[in-house]
C-alpha cells in the first residue's frame, strides 16, 4: 500500500484507474471501517482510504484533541485489506488558508446529531467535498452507523451533480450487539457492559413498529425513559422515515419499510450514536 500525503502525488498515482473506490475516515480503524475496505474493493479497481481527523467537524469542547491517533495500526490494517493507497493529508495539505467557504447542508443538518452538535455537518459536508475533489473517485464508501451522515453526504452528492456513486454499508456490531466506533475505546469498563443497551432499546422500538404500533412518540419516549433509569444521559431517540430522515406520521409508521430509529445518549462522558431498521433486511439506503 503507498501512502500519500499530498493530494498532487496522490492525483499522479490514480491516473492509470478507470474506477476509484473511496472511503474516507479519521482513523482509529476498526472491524467496522474495515468492513467499509472490503465493500470499495467489490466497486472499484483501486481503493484509496484517507485518514483526517477534520477539525472543521468538531465543536468547542469536543474531543479533537483526544480523537485516537493510531496511524501504525491503522496501515497495518488497511494493508491487510489489500487497500491500494492511503491518503493521510496534513491539516496544512487540506487546509492552507482558513477554509472560509463553507457547505451549508439543508435543514436535516440541523436536526438530530445537528441540534446536538452545531456546525458539525457543515464541518463534514465541507471535508468529504473537498476529499472528493482531491481523490475524484466515482464511488465512496459510507457506513450505516452515520445514517444521517450518510444521507446528507448523498444529497450533496446529488445535489452538487458531482458523479459518484455513494455506497452504504451495514453497521458492525460486537456480539453483544454494541455498535462498533472509534469513542467505545474511551467507556471504562463497567460503561462497556452498559453500552449494549442502546442497541437493545433501539431495536426494542423498531420490532415494536414492525408490529403495528404507531404511536411513535410514546415509544420515543418510553426508550428515553429505560435509558434514563440505567444512567445514559439521553439527546435523542428519534423515528424517522426515508432517506430525508423524515419525521413519520402515524399512518405512515403503518408501512415500516424504510422507518428508521435512531439516538444519541452520553454514558459517561462518551456519547454514542446508533439506529437500526424497522425492517431490519431492507438493502442499504
Ligand atoms: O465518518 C467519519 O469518519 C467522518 O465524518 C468523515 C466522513 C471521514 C469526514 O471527516
Amino acid at each position: 500500500m503507498q501512502t500519500f500525503h499530498h493530494a498532487a502525488d496522490l492525483a499522479r498515482a490514480l491516473a492509470p484507474y478507470r474506477r476509484v473506490a473511496f472511503v474516507p475516515t479519521m482513523g482509529n480503524l476498526h472491524e467496522g471501517h474495515l468492513a467499509l475496505m472490503r465493500l470499495a474493493r467489490s466497486h472499484g479497481d483501486a481503493v484509496v482510504a484517507s485518514i483526517f481527523v477534520n477539525r472543521l467537524q468538531f465543536g468547542p469542547g469536543e474531543d479533537f484533541d483526544r480523537y485516537p491517533r493510531t496511524m501504525d495500526a491503522d496501515r497495518a490494517g488497511l494493508e491487510r485489506e489489500g487497500v491500494d493507497m492511503l491518503f493521510a493529508p496534513t491539516d496544512q495539505e487540506m487546509y492552507p488558508v482558513p477554509q472560509l467557504f463553507r457547505v451549508r447542508p439543508p435543514p436535516l443538518g440541523d436536526e438530530l446529531e445537528g441540534a446536538f452538535r452545531p456546525g458539525f455537518f457543515d464541518g463534514v459536508c465541507t471535508v468529504v467535498l473537498k476529499l472528493f475533489n482531491l481523490v475524484r473517485p466515482q464511488v465512496a464508501v459510507f457506513g450505516k452507523k452515520d445514517r444521517q451522515q450518510l444521507g446528507i453526504v448523498r444529497g450533496m452528492t446529488q445535489q452538487f451533480n458531482l458523479g459518484i456513486e455513494i455506497v452504504a454499508s451495514e453497521t458492525v456490531r460486537s456480539a453483544d450487539g454494541l455498535a462498533l466506533s472509534s469513542r467505545n475505546g474511551y467507556l471504562s469498563a463497567a460503561e462497556r457492559a452498559e453500552a449494549p443497551r442502546l442497541h437493545r432499546v433501539l431495536r426494542r422500538v423498531a420490532d415494536a413498529i414492525a408490529a403495528g404500533r404507531r404511536d411513535g412518540a410514546a415509544l420515543e419516549a418510553e426508550a428515553r425513559a429505560e435509558l434514563a433509569r440505567h444512567g445514559w444521559q439521553v439527546d435523542y431517540v428519534a423515528i424517522r422515515q426515508g432517506p430525508e430522515l423524515r419525521v413519520p406520521s402515524p399512518e405512515a409508521l403503518a408501512s415500516p419499510a424504510d422507518v428508521i430509529v435512531l439516538a444519541a445518549a452520553k454514558l459517561g462522558a462518551t456519547r454514542l450514536i446508533d439506529n437500526v431498521d424497522a425492517v431490519p433486511s431492507r438493502a442499504t439506503r
